[in-house]
């Protein structure tokens, strides 16, 4: 049941729990006092319901997982036009830390990288540095629904050696790309990215992302939808960075790495993710959260071009059909996220029947992870002691030359179905 979904999570964390390679960030001194083993991953489901597998209490930085908000916050305050005329959206196929602007512009290539990320801060309207800090801090917090902490350890160790940053912010200053004072901003800069966070924090964000601005934890609508469309647009194609192309094609979920450990990721609509794991590759990506990464989007079909040909609820219909018997009536083009809607509902519905019937003939498509989960729900609910029937005229869920292997499970109709269970309530 909801079960499944956590077991697949303890999986495929566990799957990664022995790759040790790469190693936490150290060019800021204090990140390298990190547990190297940490490693939390968290999924909220984009009605708000947080899965959690591991580490996923455990804060670290949030790093370069901030720029994407920071921008978004600037776009919400200022408007895309006078955005854009700062910060770029194209992929620079650079390091983080690329002292570079565009050759014609002089405007940073995308907010993704940290001449955008510190173009960005620079644009949040505040009459210091303090005010400035205090509106991104709110708004990282609304998001993550909870009020978020500064790490002051860290934040004291990037201000004291962060001359590439101060490089980069008076680089800007002088082609007139920077609004105010350049340490100033480096300031906030500094202080946003030693905000700490959660794997599960990260998940609420990413939610609060896929719902297109609306957190779903605290029902607030925190940002306008086309803000988080262009947000995210810019998460695909610079939001890890030189390894873009590769993260799109193999997980493709709009996404966002930083130094920390973190990662965050995006299914629109449908899903948030958080992963935390400190040891980093060369490009500053953890190393065990891409695999993570990887492994959720192919293990549960999770890319976000594997589109549902209609987009309808999947619960169709919930009904009471005589006493201990409820009917789950499930429709439309169903993918991971829609199953487990399903299993949770069942789940949470499960003291009020002794059978289930899952109803299947309006399911137009089914993706492999969502029929897995669908056909482990009757294991599910057998260990719980219920029982379980299946409607499924069209073998969507088990197909024509395997339905006699479930002989007395299976039914063309929901009667056949209601009938088998009431029988069994008689025996
Ligand atoms: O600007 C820096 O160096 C850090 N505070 C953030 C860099 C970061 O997280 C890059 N991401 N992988």
């Amino acid at each position: 049941m909801a079960a499944l979904v956590q077991q697949y999570l303890d999986q495929i964390r566990a799957e990664q729990i022995d790759l040790r390679d790469g190693a936490p960030a150290s060019y800021i001194p204090e990140l390298a006092n990190v547990d190297p083993d940490g490693f939390g991953l968290s999924l909220s489901s984009s009605d708000g319901f947080v899965y959690e597998s591991g580490d996923s209490a455990l804060e670290f930085t949030i790093q370069s997982i901030s720029k994407p908000f920071t921008y978004a916050l600037a776009l919400d305050e200022l408007g895309q036009e006078a955005v854009d005329a700062r910060i770029g959206v194209e992929p620079s196929g650079e390091a983080f830390n690329e002292i570079s602007v565009d050759k014609v512009t002089k405007t940073p290539k995308n907010p993704m990288i940290n001449a955008g990320a510190i173009a960005a801060v620079s644009l949040i309207p505040g009459a210091d540095a303090d005010e400035r800090f205090d509106r991104i801090h709110q708004f990282y917090s609304a998001c993550a629904g909870r009020s978020l902490d500064v790490d002051s350890g860290v934040y004291a160790s990037e201000k004291a050696t962060g001359n590439r940053n101060r490089a980069i912010a008076y680089m800007l200053a002088s082609f007139g790309v920077l609004e105010g004072d350049p340490d100033e901003v480096l300031d906030v800069y500094f202080r946003q990215c030693s905000v700490k966070v959660t794997s599960t924090d990260l998940a609420r964000m990413a939610a609060t992302l896929a719902r297109g601005g609306f957190n779903p934890l605290t029902g607030r609508r925190i940002v306008d939808a086309n803000v988080v469309r262009r947000t995210l647009s810019v998460m695909v194609t610079c939001g890890m960075y030189d390894a873009a192309g590769d993260w799109v094609s193999a997980v493709g979920m709009p996404a966002k790495s930083g130094v920390g450990g973190g990662i965050v990721a995006v299914l629109p609509g449908q899903l948030g993710i958080g992963v935390y794991s400190p040891r980093l590759d060369s490009r500053g990506n953890s190393v065990r959260g891409v695999e993570v990464c990887r492994n959720l989007s192919s293990q549960l079909g999770l890319h976000f071009l594997t589109v549902s040909r209609e987009s309808s609820a999947t619960l169709r219909a919930v009904f009471d059909a005589g006493p201990g018997v409820r009917v789950y009536e499930v429709q439309g083009d169903l993918l991971f996220a829609g199953a487990e809607q399903v299993l949770r509902t069942a789940q949470q519905d499960s003291g009020r029947y002794d059978a289930a019937v899952l109803d299947v003939t309006r399911v137009d498509d089914i993706d492999d992870a969502a029929r897995r989960m669908l056909t482990g729900m009757r294991a599910g609910l057998l260990a719980a002691g219920k029982e379980a029937f299946l409607v499924d005229p069209d073998g969507r869920l088990v197909p024509a030359d395997r339905r006699d292997d479930y002989d007395g499970i299976v039914f063309r109709t929901v009667d056949q179905a209601l009938e088998a269970a009431r029988q069994l309530g008689a025996d």
